[in-house]
């Protein structure tokens, strides 16, 4: 959540701080702005609104130098206004600062620095910091510190820092000291883009693409002081480090839109790819397996294993809930799926033959990312299956799964959702075949999901139909999913899906369940879905589906190409290939994503940047 970025060079800072902010917008898109040194002044342009607006703004009113930094946000302390936007001045204008984290202490630092005669003009935690950091160098120039020099600058920040709760990914830049840009990460990610004779600082490498491919994340307590032709890197504790700079693999062309409208829409296409991607290079024919070339722990070690936890929030938290019945059916190890919000904060009994998956898309997830740690902190092993690469998540975890997905900017999330579920079936053969699962069983499993993006591809030639379904329903205010078995998670995601994009209240159920409650929310304004793809309890959705329409409710339902008893009973059918029960998420939940998206379009939603929502959410 929010973007930052910094520049420093010989370019002109502003034309790159906006390119970058418009590739950050996913990340949050409430207000924009930047701030450019030159001649011993800080120029700021910042505004409520999108990166296009600001854009707007800088071109009516231009600001030129070589040293900038820039902010693209999502609110968290104080309304979405000009004045609350970033950049934030600390002092009288000596320090100009971006931030992304909560700085949970805000209120007492506002109160302190109010007494001392700082004067706040804004209601965000973020402006406490800048005047604290202005508070320390204005301390250390009347002690005869020179304000104009790194040192002097430095010191300030690193001063300020332990006064800090919370988190915090800082971009700052000092006005009486030309060409200096610190960075400092504390929970909020930062990379440093090594350029010649210039340097970037971004919340993710998205900004640097074009301009280098050499990268250096920064750790927790790392500061990153920049200059035109220096970088050092200093760590809290163990001073100043050796940057460990790593090649930035980027795919031409991933972030075009490629005649798509919008990026969902090219993402739900994608999935087709997306899935062979996490296919490849994964099947080990001759063992009926599958392989992973980054576990980091030993065949011995995981046979050992006795219990799984999946953690996760959101789309792949529903995710782990398919890969839970995935890894009992196939690996027979229990496997509890924790929300990572609440497991960062409870004490579940583990044991050191408990290994703990935290599942993300972005790897950056802050609830995800602390519950790992946590899980790591008591000595579980802990892997991650994540789709960004070099992403703090997949930096920290013991080992794990990339997804391979590529870029997934739509706020929504849909490619990296099955690219989970293919990846957790890999895994559950893999733990299976180490136990009881036989050789056959896995050469048909095998079998089945080679065939996946073949009949994804299929699958996404419901999309008119899904259209003309979209267009009967959209103006539902309120809409039931129900499942059963593996397609209940795709309930709760179709669901999800729904409410995220196009803002109709929707409830994801297990479809017995219904009848324990939801079922009084039944009534001819109120569609329900539900996904009943042939499945050993087949009768069991039809009587569910029967119960729905005796009380008047209408009836979407996502079948199977072929079932024409559910034609008779529902008021409109989806029909998607039929494929094992296992593998039915990664054809169920298409047409519910192409439903949210067509709902939202014709609700006149955005749908690549649903209010109140970022991509990744690097807050708690
Ligand atoms: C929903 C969505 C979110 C994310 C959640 C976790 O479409 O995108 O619910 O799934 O914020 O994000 P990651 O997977 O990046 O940890």
């Amino acid at each position: 959540m929010c973007g930052i970025v910094g520049y420093v060079g010989p370019r002109q800072a502003a034309p790159l701080l906006l390119e970058g902010l418009h590739r950050l917008e996913y990340r949050g898109y409430d207000s924009a702005g930047i701030a450019v040194q030159r001649n011993g002044k800080i120029e700021l342009r910042k505004k409520a609104g999108r990166v296009s607006e600001l854009e707007r703004l800088v071109k009516s009113r231009a600001v030129s130098g070589s040293l900038g930094i820039g902010h693209t946000r999502w609110a968290t302390h104080g309304g979405v206004t000009d004045d609350n936007s970033h950049p934030h001045v600390g002092g009288n204008g000596e320090v100009v600062l971006v931030h992304n984290g909560v700085i949970e202490n805000y209120a007492a630092l506002r109160s302190h620095l109010t007494t001392k005669g700082y004067v706040f003009r804004s209601a965000t935690d973020t402006e406490a910091v800048a005047h604290l950091v202005a508070d320390c160098l204005d301390e250390l120039t009347r002690l005869g510190e020179d304000p104009s020099s790194d040192a002097t600058c430095v010191k300030a920040v690193t001063t300020a820092l332990p006064n800090l709760k919370g988190t915090y990914g800082l971009a700052i830049v000092f006005r009486d000291c030309p060409g200096l840009l610190v960075a400092v990460r504390n929970g909020s990610p930062l990379v440093i883009g090594v350029g010649e004779d210039e340097h970037f600082v971004a919340s993710d490498a998205s900004p640097l693409v074009g301009h280098t491919d050499q990268v250096v994340y920064l750790a927790d307590h790392e500061m990153a002081i920049l200059r035109a032709d220096e970088f050092t890197l200093i760590h809290r504790d163990s001073g100043v480090m050796t940057p460990d700079v790593r090649v930035l693999e980027h795919v031409p062309g991933e972030a075009d839109l490629n005649g798509f409208p919008h990026y969902m829409l090219k993402e739900i296409y994608e999935q087709p790819q997306t899935i062979e991607n996490a296919l490849r290079g994964r099947i080990d024919e001759d063992e009926a397996t599958a392989k992973f070339g980054g576990l980091n722990i030993s065949t011995q070690d995981l046979r050992r294993i006795d219990r799984i936890v999946l953690t996760a929030c959101g789309t792949s938290w529903h995710a782990a809930l398919v890969g839970e019945y995935l890894l009992e059916e196939f690996a027979r190890i229990p496997t509890e799926v924790e929300y990572a919000s609440e497991l960062r904060y409870r004490n579940p009994p583990m044991s050191d033959r408990t290994m703990v998956f935290a599942i993300t898309q972005s790897g950056e997830t802050a609830d995800t990312l602390a519950a790992m740690r946590e899980c790591k902190r008591k000595g579980q092993p802990t892997l991650a299956i994540c789709n960004t690469v070099g992403s703090t998540i997949a930096r920290e975890a013991d080992g794990g799964i990339y997804l391979h997905a590529g870029q997934e900017i739509g706020v929504a999330s849909t490619k990296a959702f099955t690219s989970q579920v293919t990846v957790l079936t890999l895994l559950a053969l893999y733990l299976g075949r180490m136990r009881h699962l036989s050789e056959p069983a896995g050469r048909r499993l095998i079998g089945y999901l080679k065939e996946m993006p073949r009949i994804v591809e299929r699958t996404l030639q419901c999309h008119d139909r899904v259209r003309e379904v979209a267009e009967k329903y959209h103006e539902a205010n309120n809409v039931l999913y129900m499942g059963r078995l593996y397609n209940f998670p795709v309930a709760l995601e179709g669901a999800l899906k729904l409410k995220e994009i196009s803002y109709i209240h929707a409830e994801g159920y297990p479809a017995a369940e219904m009848k324990h409650g939801p079922i009084a929310l039944v009534d001819p304004n109120t569609p329900s879905v539900f996904i009943t793809p042939h499945c050993h309890i087949y009768p069991k959705v039809m009587s569910n589906i029967e119960e729905v329409k005796a009380r008047g409710g209408p009836v979407i339902a996502i079948a199977c190409e072929g079932d024409e008893k559910i034609a008779s009973i529902a008021d409109d059918v989806i029909y998607v290939p039929d494929v094992e029960e296992y593998l039915q998420p990664i054809v169920t939940a298409i047409p519910l994503q192409l439903f949210s998206y067509h709902c939202a379009l014709l609700r006149g939603c955005n749908v690549d940047r649903p209010r109140n929502l970022a991509k990744s959410v690097t807050v708690e």
